[in-house]
This record gives structure tokens, sequence and C-alpha cells, in this order.
């Protein structure tokens, strides 16, 4: 997994310290990027003593026995708690991910939790999504075909289903996007490896009229070719999928017409 430079600690100032009051002898501490909206004590890092003891496995979890029983005040999105909504997707120990899947016994010494890197923050682990979700809006993520809605299948070979395996499982975590690079310092116009991934998996899908158009679309020197195989995107994907090679493959399809 790729380590992200985050500010360090040291570097933003230090927040509020919360001391275990339980008496466990099994204590982490807990380091949480915290930004308010409505205080000016942005941005700092709080500190929390948390009794091990009592914690189930996943940062999900640490981070909710904080909420419940410490500080209620945090925010962050969760929902599925399976790895599959893809809205716990933060920064843990430097690495991007999803906090109701990864182990808190994989992070050595205190755990540091962030948001996404370069998104604006609406608050705490929040991260804004709403150009990603624009972008992802723009490459038309649907079916296009003149077939008749009727009570028929729409039939698609072994081979040709098997083209979207590696794709469909995307979960739009953002985890790719916001470890790429590129997409930090040109994410209003290159549409990064989430939505390039998706943008793949209409054009590749059989069934698709508009492949033709798709590929037209995507095929700018900002949208597609910002993308300078740096990787990162693929070795951040918590669902072990691989935007780099849906990337590579929209330029193959381009260059060979
Ligand atoms: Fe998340 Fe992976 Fe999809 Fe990127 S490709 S949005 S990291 S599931
Ligand atoms: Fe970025 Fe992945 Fe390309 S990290 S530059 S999208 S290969
Ligand atoms: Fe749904 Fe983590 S809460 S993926």
């Amino acid at each position: 997994m790729v380590q992200i430079n985050l500010p360090k600690n040291s570097e933003i100032k230090k927040g509020h310290y919360y001391k275990d009051k339980t008496g466990s002898k099994n204590i982490r501490k807990v380091n949480i990027y915290r930004w308010d909206p409505v205080t000016e004590e942005n941005p700092r890092i709080d500190t929390y003593e948390v009794d091990m003891d009592n914690c189930p496995s996943k940062v999900l979890d640490l981070l909710n026995k904080i909420k419940n029983e410490i500080d209620p005040s945090i925010a962050y999105r969760r929902s599925c708690a399976h790895g599959v909504c893809g809205s716990c997707a933060m920064n843990m120990d430097g690495k991007n991910g999803l906090a109701c899947t990864k182990p808190h016994s994989e992070i050595k010494g205190d755990i540091n939790i962030y948001p996404l890197p370069h998104l604006k923050v609406l608050k705490d682990l929040i991260g804004d999504l709403s150009t990603l979700y624009k972008q992802y809006e723009s490459v038309e993520p649907w079916l296009k075909t003149t077939k008749k809605i009727d009570n028929t299948e729409h039939l698609q070979t072994k081979d040709d289903r098997s083209k979207l395996d590696g794709l469909y499982e995307c979960i739009m975590c953002a985890c790719c996007s916001t470890s790429c690079p590129s997409y930090w310092w040109n994410g209003e116009k290159y549409l990064g490896p989430a939505v390039l991934l998706q943008a793949y998996r209409w054009i590749i899908d059989s069934r698709d009229e508009d492949r033709k158009e798709r590929l037209k679309k995507v095929a700018d020197e900002l949208k597609l070719y910002r993308c300078h195989t740096i990787m990162n995107c693929t070795n951040a994907c918590p669902k072990g999928l691989n935007p780099a090679k849906a990337i590579a493959s929209i330029k193959k399809m381009l260059a060979t017409g």
C-alpha cells in the first residue's frame, strides 16, 4: 500500500486530549483530524485514550466507540459496515481505506485518522465529494440502448459478461482518486481513476450502443491523459480493483481505433 504524505500532527495545532476514565490497562491513543465549520479551532488534532479491551476489531468500531462513549461531536460517514457502500472511506495510518474493513490491530503505535486527502473538508472526517459525483454523472453511468424495455432479457455472451468483472464491483468510495497525485492537482478537470473506471465499465459493456460517443467524450488531454500511470490508485483500492488498468484499456482503445 502506498503511504500518502499528509500533514504531520506537529504541523496541525493540538486540540483536546481525552484521558481514559475506565482505568483499563489496555489503552491506545487515537488522533483524529477535526475541522468544524462553526468554530475557529480549525484544523486541530484531538487525541482520545481508548480502552481496547472493550472495542471490536475495525477502525469504524473504534470511531463508533469514541463517538458513543467519549465525544459525540465527531463527524464521519458510515452506513453498511460491511465494505459495500463505500461511505466510510478515510485515511488511516497514512493509507486510504474503508474504516469498516480495516482492522485497527494492523496499525502500530498511535492510530492517526484523517479525511481522504485533498478534498475540501465539510466537517472532521467528511470530505466534499460533490466534484467527483458531478464527474461521475458526466460519464452517463447507465445503459444506453435502443432495445425496447419489455420483459425479455438483454443477453450477453459469457465472454462479454466476464469483461465487466473487476469493474462492476466498484463501490465509488473515492480511495483511488484521492490517492492520485494527478487528481490532487487537477481534480476539477482530470476525471480521476474512480470515474474513469466507471466510464470504462460502460464503454466495454456489449449491450451498450454508445461506445463511440463515450470514447469520444473522454478522449481529452485533461479528462483522460492526465493519468501518468502513477499506480497509487490501484494500490489504494480496498476492493482489490485495478483502475490503472481500466484507464490503460481506454487509452488502448483510443489508440487502436
Ligand atoms: Fe473505490 Fe476501488 Fe472503486 Fe476506486 S476503484 S472508487 S478505490 S472501489
Ligand atoms: Fe493516478 Fe492511477 Fe493514473 S494514481 S496517474 S490514476 S495510474
Ligand atoms: Fe459501508 Fe464502510 S460503512 S463501506
